[in-house]
């Protein structure tokens, strides 16, 4: 035990010298060793690198942010429980790399008339003179949500630990006609070129979800504005929107006041279980947003994730210039487990987003932080994979493990020709699973799986021929992910938005024990899924690269590396932040 926490301290001093604003300052930590003791370290799905709480419900990512320094994330926490449930609070947590967390004491917690129920989800706006204020949705002694102000108690702490909120609670109440539990997850606002400040709350009308739009000139006294800035009929009601502009021709991002003709505005909703989202044109002053493509309902939806991730919200780090997308993705398995296991929901990997070479989608990739995890490396380079062969990437911790591969099609004119009524690839992925060989795929990764592959999720890419394109079709398979019943084990799928005449097929798959999120297409389509795997655990859990299509294949290049521990410091209490005399 003292290894580690002297490595620590070591760790966080020079982080902290290295901070332009908070040089004057060094953490300690202080009784290490019991605070370790809070995570039970013996759970086979527990991960290693993924942000988590010691124990207890984990939902919606609130108001991340950095701030003097600090990236902070905030997000919605059951104290009592390892399933959802009334008073919800604000926890929060501080990083100096998106990876290694110090998890701080509650910000918000309901305690008033306005919050009593539960403090739910908002955002952070950062005002001019870097003052950040918290915008969150309570749940009041009726059950309605309405929105509510809080700001730090001390602006010079960049740690922001205490939040006061404002005596003039709520600022915003249900307007009419809409119901009161219809009104939540305001966004981060922009700042208009005619001074006034524009907010979007999530809600709907019978079964038409919607943004409305809130407009202010001093952040408290808030305006509906006549019409929602979007809504679309029968997809219910919108929880936690996002509307920020995307960058035309960089992969930088833009702060989220930016309009002007070198950006796309994009318009996130949570419903139906995905986040989906839209590129559009923003018409600042008449208020409305125009989108290059509608939602349509069906499965080809643009979504940032076709597998596991929900209620996301995106924040831009003004230091590196860039935008970054948490999102939480939610447990498979029963609340009966969830209950065993003390905890459920994860954030997923931060993600950095921008808008594709294309225009018509975005990409998403990890942040390149999490490489410093990167461990033992093993690569394999120009390596023919014939028809029906499984070949193991050995060597690496394959339960915690960051692999990417770049596959190259030799024979893509064998491909299989595209039955026209085949629309939905999500179908098309559990129709013909991993097991059902085709002619230029299935082929990929099998992770976390048994030597015997009796235990093993697969994600793959089958590719298909159309009359004067192909199609790449990329699916994650968790049929035969575990021994374990009573766990979802939907397969998921997507298309892919690549021609493979022109470009090799490039998989990258971040794997932690219980979850795995992967990156099709250099980040054009993610999917992530949860997996509880009976056998392939700790040491007995197997990576592989499989090709069950007839054809053969070429793995042009393939990276993988086991992946060290993130520094989690789980209570308050075991970190002491002291200015230096
Ligand atoms: C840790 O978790 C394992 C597996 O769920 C369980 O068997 C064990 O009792 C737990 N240990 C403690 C100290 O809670
Ligand atoms: C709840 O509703 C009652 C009756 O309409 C009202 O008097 C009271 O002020 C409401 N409470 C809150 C916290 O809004
Ligand atoms: C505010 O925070 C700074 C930096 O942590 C600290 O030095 C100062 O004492 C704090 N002020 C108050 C009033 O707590
Ligand atoms: C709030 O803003 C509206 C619209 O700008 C204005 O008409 C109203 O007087 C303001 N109310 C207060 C209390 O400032
Ligand atoms: C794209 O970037 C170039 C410089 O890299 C700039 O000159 C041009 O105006 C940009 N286009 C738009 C639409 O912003
Ligand atoms: C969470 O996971 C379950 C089971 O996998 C799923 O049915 C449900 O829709 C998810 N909830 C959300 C909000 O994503
Ligand atoms: C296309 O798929 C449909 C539905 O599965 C099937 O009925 C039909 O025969 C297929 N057409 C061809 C040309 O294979
Ligand atoms: C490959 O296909 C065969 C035949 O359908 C199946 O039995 C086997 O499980 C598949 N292999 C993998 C790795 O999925």
């Amino acid at each position: 035990m003292e290894m580690p926490a002297i490595f620590l301290v070591g760790l966080f001093c020079v982080l902290f010298n290295d901070g332009t604003e908070v040089d004057a300052s060094q953490p300690e930590f202080q009784n290490f060793q019991s605070c370790n003791l809070m995570v039970n370290e013996s759970q086979p799905y527990r991960t290693s690198y993924h942000f988590q709480p010691p124990k207890n419900w984990l939902n919606d990512p609130n108001g991340p942010m950095l701030y003097k320094g600090l990236y902070h994330l905030f997000y919605q926490y059951n104290p009592n429980s390892a399933l959802f449930g009334d008073g919800m609070v604000w926890a929060h947590s501080v990083s100096y790399d998106l990876i290694n967390w110090v998890h701080l004491n509650h910000a918000l917690h309901p305690t008033e008339p306005f919050d009593i129920k539960s403090c739910w989800s908002g955002s952070v706006t950062i005002l001019p003179g870097n003052k950040p204020v918290i915008l969150y949705t309570g749940i009041d002694a009726n059950n309605t949500q309405v929105q509510n102000l809080a700001m730090p108690k001390n602006l010079s702490d960049p740690l922001l630990k205490e939040w006061i909120k404002f005596s003039q609670n709520p600022v915003i109440t249900p307007p009419i006609g809409i119901e009161g539990d219809h009104f939540r997850d305001p966004t981060t606002a922009w700042l208009g070129a005619d001074g006034k400040w524009n907010v979007i709350i999530g809600s709907s009308i019978n079964d038409q979800g919607m943004a409305i739009l809130y407009q202010s000139d001093d952040f408290v006294n808030w305006s509906r504005y006549q019409d929602p800035l979007y809504s679309k009929e029968k997809t219910g009601m919108w929880e936690c929107p996002d509307f920020f502009p995307v960058s035309v021709n960089s992969t930088n991002g833009v702060d989220t006041s930016v309009i002007n003709p070198g950006v796309k505005h994009v318009m996130k909703a949570s419903f139906n279980s995905h986040d989906y989202y839209m590129i559009g044109t923003y018409v600042p002053g008449m208020e409305k947003y125009i989108p290059d493509t509608d939602f349509t309902g069906s499965n080809t939806d643009l979504r940032y994730d076709y597998g596991k991730f929900y209620a996301s919200k995106t924040f831009f780090d003004s230091v590196k210039d860039r935008r970054i997308l948490w999102g939480w993705i939610n447990e498979s398995d029963s609340a009966e487990d969830d209950i065993n296991k003390g905890w459920s929901g994860l954030q997923s990997i931060p993600r950095q987003v921008w808008l594709d070479r294309s225009g018509s989608q975005l990409v998403l990739w990890p942040v390149e932080e999490i490489n410093k995890l990167h461990d033992k490396q093993v690569s394999i380079q120009h390596k023919k994979l014939d028809g029906g062969s499984v070949l193991e990437i050995p060597d690496i911790t394959a339960s915690q493990a960051d692999v990417e591969v770049l596959f190259e099609l030799p024979e893509l004119e064998e491909a299989e020709l595209l039955n026209s009524t085949w629309v939905d690839p999500q179908k098309m992925c559990t129709d013909a699973n991993a097991a059902v060989r085709g002619r230029l795929g299935p082929f990929g990764l099998l992770a976390l799986a048994t030597e015997d592959l009796t235990e093993q999720t697969a994600i793959f890419f089958r590719i298909f021929r159309g009359h004067n394109a192909y199609t790449v079709l990329m699916c994650s398979d968790q049929s035969r992910s575990s021994l374990k019943e009573k766990v979802d084990k939907t397969t998921y799928g997507a298309f892919v938005n690549i021609d493979p005449q022109h470009e090799k097929i490039s998989l990258r798959s971040l794997i932690d024990h219980s979850i795995i999120e992967s990156f099709g297409g250099e980040g054009r389509t993610c999917i992530s899924s949860r997996v509880y795997p009976q056998l392939a655990v700790h040491k007995e859990a197997h990576l592989y690269v499989f090709n069950n299509g007839t054809q053969s294949i070429t793995i042009s290049k393939l990276n993988a590396w086991g992946m060290s521990k993130a520094q989690f410091i789980y209570e308050e209490n075991c970190f002491s932040y002291k200015a230096s005399q």
